[in-house]
């Protein structure tokens, strides 16, 4: 890999100098690995003159003149080269791990000539110029100018471009051959992989009555490895679920997951749910074979180990039988073979304890009960679609409720222990059809791909 030189266009170079001389950072420029140079805006204006200047129209804010900029700017490819031009904003491309990857493979792996060409010079991926703003940023028309990347540390405000430059350098540099010792301790970090990193533990065994895991003492490899995969799946489940969702699972990772992931059972009531158009009042309202068909084939999809359907009505009990004895037996099968596995989930119950009787029965442990609503609730604790963890982490099963009609009775979701956020559009429409709700949700709380 070759060399590499980073000039970093700041306020205040002096922040930069300690950083650069320490650590890993520090014993790569020893090693000859990559080297740094600074420039201070404030050298490219005459003494006594500002490097900023007011923003344009009404409201307060320092801009970094272009001309200050682009004076440091050329004065960076005239030293060094034209290089790939980085600008730290707030409103950039948002610095995770897969973009930390993707920018070391382009920026510092590519030694290859024709990587340099795709980039319009010869030394393009040689030279890395790392501009930070400050005051309200720099001139609008530099960024459109010069920018190859746009980089934001995260989603919040900092004073200067300053320490998302360190970030990022901390970051994409742990790529590059020999600055970091072991190429494992990088490929096993946490986003590296789509898992969380194992927990570390050290010297003692026994610290304040807390003793290392026993497994990781008994010398046995494999048996260690699939603890530490294992607990990293499920530290991910519990603490990171958004970043799992977002990842594209292998079949075999997929599967991992859903090992770890708490049961999940579906309820759709009839009973305890609000009827009438204009006075709502509680009732019980008609099982839709379209809702049977439909939800159960959603259920399929996420995994959902049962869908149980709540009636009090005997004789619409009576009527599913009829139906079920076509779905559940070999008739069904015989007709579609894949909607008879979705009906094969579907269990008709005469009441909400029945169904959670039969969850306990299965489970050995009750559910936790998450009510639907299109209404905002303040009766029971509210979640929303990214608080999966909290619920996984009880490790108990998961009971999603939905209702029909009007939805269900305040007193019923007060019952539950959690409600979820109502599901909505930028419109004030908010009359979604049961089955479509339960496909939305079941896709937000436990889908990939969001
Ligand atoms: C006060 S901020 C300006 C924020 C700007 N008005 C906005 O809201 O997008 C000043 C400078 O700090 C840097 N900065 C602040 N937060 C940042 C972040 N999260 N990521 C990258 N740079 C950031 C940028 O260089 C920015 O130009």
């Amino acid at each position: 890999v070759k060399k590499r030189h980073i000039t970093i266009i700041t306020v205040f170079p002096e922040l930069h100098t300690t950083f650069t001389q320490t650590s890993l950072l520090g014993r790569a420029v020893q090693d000859g690995l990559i080297s740094f140079s600074f420039l201070a805006l404030s050298d490219f204006v005459p003494p006594k003159k500002r490097i900023d200047t007011p923003s344009c129209g009404p409201g307060a804010g320092m801009v970094i003149k272009a001309d200050v900029a682009q004076a440091a700017l050329e004065k960076a490819y005239e030293l060094h080269g034209k290089g790939a031009t980085i600008f730290f904003t707030p409103q950039g491309d948002v610095l995770d791990q897969p973009r930390v990857k993707a920018m070391a493979e382009e920026l510092l792996l590519s030694d290859e000539e024709e990587a340099c060409q795709a980039q319009g010079t010869n030394d393009a991926a040689q030279h890395l110029i790392l501009f930070c703003g400050r005051y309200e940023g720099v001139d609008a028309r530099i960024e459109d100018a010069y920018a190859d990347y746009r980089i934001s540390s995260g989603d919040y405000v900092l004073m200067g471009g300053d320490l998302p430059a360190q970030i990022f350098l901390e970051s994409i540099l742990r790529y590059m051959p020999g600055v970091v010792g072991k190429k494992a301790s990088v490929e096993n970090d946490s986003f590296s992989s789509h898992f969380l990193d194992w927990p570390a533990y050290g010297q003692p065994v026994a610290w304040e009555g807390r003793a290392v895991p026993e497994v990781l003492l008994s010398g046995d490899h494999a048996k260690i490895d699939a603890w530490r995969k294992d607990d990293a799946c499920k530290r991910t489940l519990e603490k990171r679920f958004d970043w799992l969702q977002k990842q594209e699972l292998s079949d075999e990772d997929c599967a991992y997951v859903a090992k770890r992931l708490p049961s999940h059972y579906a309820v759709l009531m009839h009973d305890q749910v609000l009827i009438g158009k204009t006075e709502k009042k509680p009732g019980t309202t008609s099982v839709t074979t379209i809702d049977v068909h439909d939800i159960a084939r959603s259920c399929a999809t996420y995994g959902i180990k049962k869908f149980f359907i709540v009636t009090p009505l005997t004789e619409q009990r009576r009527q599913l039988d009829v139906f079920f004895r076509f779905w559940h037996t070999s008739k069904g099968q015989a007709y579609n073979v894949n909607r008879f596995e979705a009906m094969s989930l579907v269990q008709v119950c005469a009441s909400l304890d029945d169904v959670e009787a039969e969850i306990e029965r299965l489970e050995g442990r009750p559910a936790i009960k998450v009510a639907t609503s299109a209404k905002q609730h303040t009766e029971t604790a509210v979640i929303s679609y990214r608080d999966q963890g909290v619920v996984f982490a009880q490790q108990r099963p998961v009971l999603v409720l939905f209702g029909t009609g009007q939805g269900m009775v305040d007193s019923l979701i007060a019952e539950c222990d959690y409600v979820l956020t109502p599901v909505r559009g930028f419109t004030s429409y908010n009359h979604l059809s049961v089955r479509c709700a339960v496909a939305i949700v079941l896709d937000r709380w436990i889908g990939l791909g969001r």
